[in-house]
């Protein structure tokens, strides 16, 4: 590499680092306004929330990285450059783009009218009326379109609603997703259909014993132990608190989950701390020489999304972790599962019922909920619908995939706070990070292919060392496709994703 491009290339990465830093500490401040703030401190958060952001966003669009990237993005000084350090100037490019071609006015805008639809959203959702959050729906998808305007020309995208998925999946397209989605929701209903007609049914009374919470925390360190998510050590860099809604946050030495608890629904904090467990030993372990370049972050949304629920499903729920935990969550929980047959246990747990709410969805039935919502956002930003049939749509395709009545709009189209908070284009991803976990599992069953027998035996290391070298490793090296490609030698497809459900609901359902 020339010294002059050489030295170039360091000003830019000296330029991204302080980003990244200042990221991480917002990351922080916003964990700790969901768990620790006192009350009164919500203004104050805010307004420190606030400045984080903007101060990220003026080194991000500041003149000068513009021109640090010019000057990289000559033929002949990206040839000099080795491939890593080409894909740290792509994406430093990508992330300039996407800020700062977006006017300011506009950005402010869709910060402020966010916060407001989702404090109104909150109150329409406890009152059961959407017309109280209607009118600042509306004012969402407009602005949102706006940008979604501007961000198609700099992404080169077809739709406004490409635009959109692609700043949460680079690469994805809305052609794509509905073609596999629509291969996934007639797998997926197939086997809805054979679980109905199994003879065996789960006993959903189980899961419905009550668990002191006291229990509950115990269970929590036993999960974290099982997949070595280290919160105690004098070397830990994770923590876990609790919050309504789960969730993963944090940098590399860093990296906090939260969960809930219920009395009587245990293993919603234990599938919860692996879900977000599979979360954080991703954000953990990504390579530490790659620490503050756009390179060292994860790859995308729905890879992250591949890495919880790999943790969370297709280990945790399996009948060989169940088998292995059971013994110690009797003993934790005293009376509550005395007379229940490992095998009752394990059906409990994987117990496929159509229901209205996404959060509490089975693995089966969790796509059909993620398709409904692709469907209807690419319809919204196509001006094929309108706000106010927004409901009645909703409704009639709960009724038509999952042959569920919604009641009221609080369990319908108001359940989720994204379209609130206006993440318009991250639904698709929950389900992307199904199937890319399909095919991860696929080929990780290839290459060792005694994972269960040694989950069985309590020990996760096969599998999170298979996870380290395929997935966490790579951080952002890749688009999501093409890291799929490096680690599967496939394209996206989705035939594995319900290979792995079908043959695990026979099963456990005995069909
Ligand atoms: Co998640």
């Amino acid at each position: 590499m020339p010294s002059e491009i050489e030295a170039t290339y360091e000003q830019l990465m000296a330029r991204m680092r302080p980003i990244y830093v200042l990221r991480s500490a917002a990351s922080i401040t916003q964990w700790d306004m969901e768990t620790m703030m006192p009350p009164r401190g919500l203004n104050l958060k805010s307004e420190q929330l606030a400045l984080l952001s903007v101060i990220g966003h003026e080194w991000l669009v500041a003149p000068e990285i513009e021109s640090l990237l010019k000057r990289l993005e000559t033929n002949s000084a990206l040839a000099s450059l080795d491939w890593v350090s080409r894909r740290n100037v792509h994406l430093a490019r990508r992330e300039y783009d996407d800020e700062a071609k977006l006017p300011t006015e506009l950005v402010e805008k869709l910060g402020k009218q966010s916060t407001i639809a989702v404090g109104i959203w909150k109150r329409a959702k406890a009152a059961r009326d959407f017309s109280i959050f209607r009118p600042e729906l509306e004012k969402n998808i407009e602005l949102k379109k706006q940008a979604a305007e501007i961000l198609m020309g700099v992404k080169g995208t077809k739709t406004q609603y490409d635009a959109l998925v692609d700043q949460f999946e680079p690469g994805m397209t809305s052609e794509r997703i509905g073609e596999v989605f629509a291969e996934m929701r007639d797998g997926l209903i197939a086997i809805m259909k054979k679980v109905e007609g199994a003879q065996v049914k789960p006993d959903m009374t189980i899961q419905s014993r009550k668990v002191p919470i006291k229990a509950q925390h115990s269970i929590s360190a036993a999960a974290m132990d099982f997949i070595g998510y280290d919160t105690k050590s004098a070397n830990a860099g994770g923590r876990l608190d609790e919050t309504e809604h789960p969730f993963t946050t944090g940098y590399y030495d860093d990296v906090r989950i939260t969960t809930h608890y219920y009395e009587e629904r245990f293993s919603s904090s234990l599938f919860s701390v692996l879900h977000e467990g599979g979360h954080a030993l991703y954000d953990q372990s990504l390579p530490s020489e790659w620490m503050y370049q756009p390179v060292g972050n994860p790859c995308s949304y729905g890879i992250h999304e591949s890495q919880s629920r790999f943790v969370e499903n297709m280990v945790g729920r399996s009948p060989e972790f169940i088998a292995w935990f059971t013994p110690k969550l009797r003993r934790m929980t005293g009376k509550a599962l005395i007379g229940v047959k490992l095998k009752e246990l394990v059906r409990a747990m994987n117990a496929v019922v159509p229901s209205k709410i996404r959060t509490e969805a089975d693995e089966v039935t969790y796509g059909l909920h993620v398709i409904i919502r692709f469907e209807i956002e690419r319809d919204i930003f196509a001006d094929k619908v309108k706000v106010e049939e927004l409901p009645q749509v909703w409704n009639e395709k709960y009724k038509r995939y999952l042959g569920v009545d919604i009641e009221h709009d609080s369990e319908g189209v108001m359940q989720d706070t994204h379209w609130a908070g206006n993440a318009f284009g991250y639904f698709p991803s929950y389900a992307l990070g199904n199937i890319y976990g399909g095919m991860f599992l696929e080929k990780m069953s290839g290459e060792v292919p005694n994972w269960r027998a040694s989950v069985r035996k309590g020990d996760f290391s096969p599998v999170k060392t298979w996870l380290h070298a395929n997935v966490h490793s790579k951080a952002n090296l890749y688009d999501p496709a093409d890291l799929v490609k490096n680690v599967t030698g496939k394209d996206l497809e989705i035939r594995p994703f319900i290979r792995y459900l079908d043959e695990k609901m026979s099963r456990i359902y005995e069909i």
